[in-house]
């Protein structure tokens, strides 16, 4: 694809910082990794409602709102799924440079996918959590059916049963959800990420 005719202008841009000063907070992406069950998109959207107590302007990304829109083209193959963290890395990074606290909840199975999205966010942006519920954990709750569907065979490419799902080897932060009630993880989380969004 050809790039010739494309002029940035990002030098006239208004600058992140000065974004930043408007909302008194700092821009940072909360990316959380974890299989499908673990509680992601629940703690994202706990800590979401806490940091609006705090007076912060936040953005939850999450299958829901990426995958039946902006990448409702996009499957389980594992370039689809790389594609699909590409284009989140860019959304989050555009919310991140108008100063906007970004939760991210996806998958992100591998450590290829996630150092491609630390790359495109940029590592002073990102916090890597991992949302460490084990694979035996999810399944029994599978709260979508998903996981027996996969057993079944019905879903292929499913992560955990047939597709890979690569143990983070560098998160900022583990949260071990199993030993945690929702409220805890959330406390843990938010006491981790307060100083680096603060203003
Ligand atoms: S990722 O691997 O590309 O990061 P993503 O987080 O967007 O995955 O989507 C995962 C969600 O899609 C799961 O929580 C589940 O609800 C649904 N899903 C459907 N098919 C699959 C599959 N084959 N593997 C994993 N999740 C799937």
């Amino acid at each position: 694809m050809t790039q010739e005719h494309i002029h940035p202008i990002f030098d006239q841009l208004l600058q992140t910082k000065t974004k930043e000063t408007l909302l008194k907070q700092r821009g940072k992406v909360i990316w959380l990794i974890g299989l499908s069950g673990s509680g992601k998109s629940t703690i994202a959207q706990h800590l979401e409602a806490k940091l609006y107590d705090k007076g912060f302007l936040t953005q939850v990304l999450d299958g829901d709102n990426i995958r039946s829109g902006l990448n409702n083209n996009l499957s389980f193959t594992n370039e689809d799924r790389l594609e699909n963290i590409r284009r989140i890395s860019e959304v989050a990074k555009l919310f991140t440079n108008c100063g906007v606290v970004t939760l991210a909840s996806f998958i992100t199975p591998t450590e290829a996918i996630r150092k491609m999205a630390k790359e495109i966010i940029g590592e002073d942006k990102y916090i890597e959590v991992f949302v460490n519920t084990s694979l035996e954990v999810c399944e029994n709750r599978d709260v979508k059916g998903l996981y027996d569907k996969a057993r079944q065979g019905i879903i292929k490419n499913f992560t955990g049963i047939d597709a890979v799902f690569e143990t983070p080897q560098n998160p900022d932060i583990i949260i071990s959800t199993e030993k945690l009630s929702i409220e805890k993880s959330v406390e843990e989380l938010y006491d981790f990420i307060i100083e680096k969004i603060s203003y």
